[in-house]
């Protein structure tokens, strides 16, 4: 018999592309999201790819009502959970509403995973926890610091939850994933991030400039002790993202507790460098301007992944050119996204 993942957050970027690798991987997937930062549009073109169908519950993870009614109704495996709000600027003009998504939600999908007995959890965390003073490249031993903001602060809370949570029982088979910069899209060029006004992170506004939705990209700052003097950081393309999870998957079916694996590729790239790549690329010229510094930005930050390497056989296997040359794709033939999305 299959087996059944419950995928919250699974109409999203990261989530929809996870969902995809599932389904044809051979599990099947029960995808629940509120669609506040997505579409069903995201889903049905999964099932165009997979050549196969999903199931999809509209609803939130703060429902632990709507949870009780999902976990009676269908035999699930294990739950990955990518649900949650992702933008660090929001979060910090309404810290509340990232607590209580990303934290209380957290809180409650375990809750009813415990009630319903299922007890193996993959929780997408990000390089966030890490601390700014860091030496590069950050592994898992690298210590944690205080997020400067209330999204990264979401995160690591969280994680301190799930590590209590695994302490408390050995039942509780956890896998804790901390993203670098994910970035890129299906390579079919039908599934791709599709954020919500204007992009906060780098890779979608450049692509919004080269189609010409938006003029002009502003570089946060040419004086980091880099070599360019732009910020270095570790893209990943979002499919060795997806395939990260489903070995993850398989790694904790046979370890309980808690574990945690860094995805990045081990390798930085600084904004102009990203720049001068989607230009190469797309064949379009990016215009840019440089502005100051963003606050709680850091100079650089790469990840070392051996961990995941070693004890989950997962390494980044595409390279930053097949990461540009995938969103482009997506970006444009996709100009308006999804399009007629709900939440538009
Ligand atoms: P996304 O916004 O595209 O996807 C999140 C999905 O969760 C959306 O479909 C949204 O509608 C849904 N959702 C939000 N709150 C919900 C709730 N209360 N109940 C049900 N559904 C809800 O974001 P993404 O980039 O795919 O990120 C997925 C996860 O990975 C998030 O937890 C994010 O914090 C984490 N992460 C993302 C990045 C990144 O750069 N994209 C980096 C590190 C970690
Ligand atoms: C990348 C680089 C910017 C936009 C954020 C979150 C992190 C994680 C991933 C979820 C930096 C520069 C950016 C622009 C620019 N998300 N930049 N002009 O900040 O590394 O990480 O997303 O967990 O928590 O903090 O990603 O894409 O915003 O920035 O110059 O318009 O591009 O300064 O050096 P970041 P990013």
């Amino acid at each position: 018999m299959k087996k059944t993942i419950l995928v919250t957050g699974g109409a999203g970027y990261i989530g929809s592309h996870t969902t995809l690798a599932l389904l044809q991987a051979g599990y099947d997937a029960l995808v629940l999201d509120n669609l506040i930062n997505s579409s069903v549009e995201s889903l049905k073109r999964i099932e165009a790819i997979a050549g196969r169908g999903l199931r999809f519950v509209e609803g939130d993870i703060l429902d632990s009502a709507l949870l009780e009614k999902i976990f009676s109704e269908h035999r699930i495996d294990a739950v990955l959970h990518f649900a949650g709000l992702k933008s660090v600027g929001e979060s910090i003009k309404d810290p509340l509403i990232y607590y209580k998504n990303n934290v209380s939600g957290t809180l409650r999908l375990c809750e009813s995973m415990n009630r319903a007995g299922v007890f193996r959890l993959i929780f997408s965390s990000s390089a966030t926890v890490y601390g700014s003073s860091s030496t590069m490249p950050i592994s898992e031993a690298s210590p944690l610091g205080i997020p400067t903001n209330p999204y990264g602060n979401s995160k690591l809370v969280s994680e301190e939850i799930l590590s209590d949570l695994a302490k408390s029982s050995k039942k509780w088979k956890i896998g804790v994933l901390r993203y670098f910069n994910p970035i890129g899209a299906h390579t079919s060029g039908l599934i791709g991030e599709d954020p919500n006004g204007i992009p906060n992170n780098l890779l979608p506004y450049i692509a919004q400039v080269a189609i010409g939705k938006l003029d002009i990209v502003r570089i946060f700052g040419d004086d980091y002790p880099t070599p360019d003097g732009t910020g270095i950081r570790d893209y990943i393309h979002v499919q060795d993202l997806a395939d990260g999870h489903l070995k993850a998957l398989a790694n904790i079916e046979n370890h309980s507790g808690l574990n945690v694996w860094n995805l990045g590729t081990g390798q930085g790239y600084s904004v102009l460098q990203i720049i001068r790549a989607f230009e190469q690329v797309s064949g379009k010229n990016i215009a840019f301007e440089v502005v100051g510094r963003r606050d709680g930005d850091i100079a650089e930050c790469w990840s070392n992944s051996d961990k995941a390497l070693r004890e989950l056989n997962w390494k980044a296997e595409r390279g930053l050119l097949e990461m540009i040359e995938d969103a482009w794709r997506w970006q444009s033939s996709n100009p308006h996204g999804y399009g007629n999305s709900s939440r538009d």
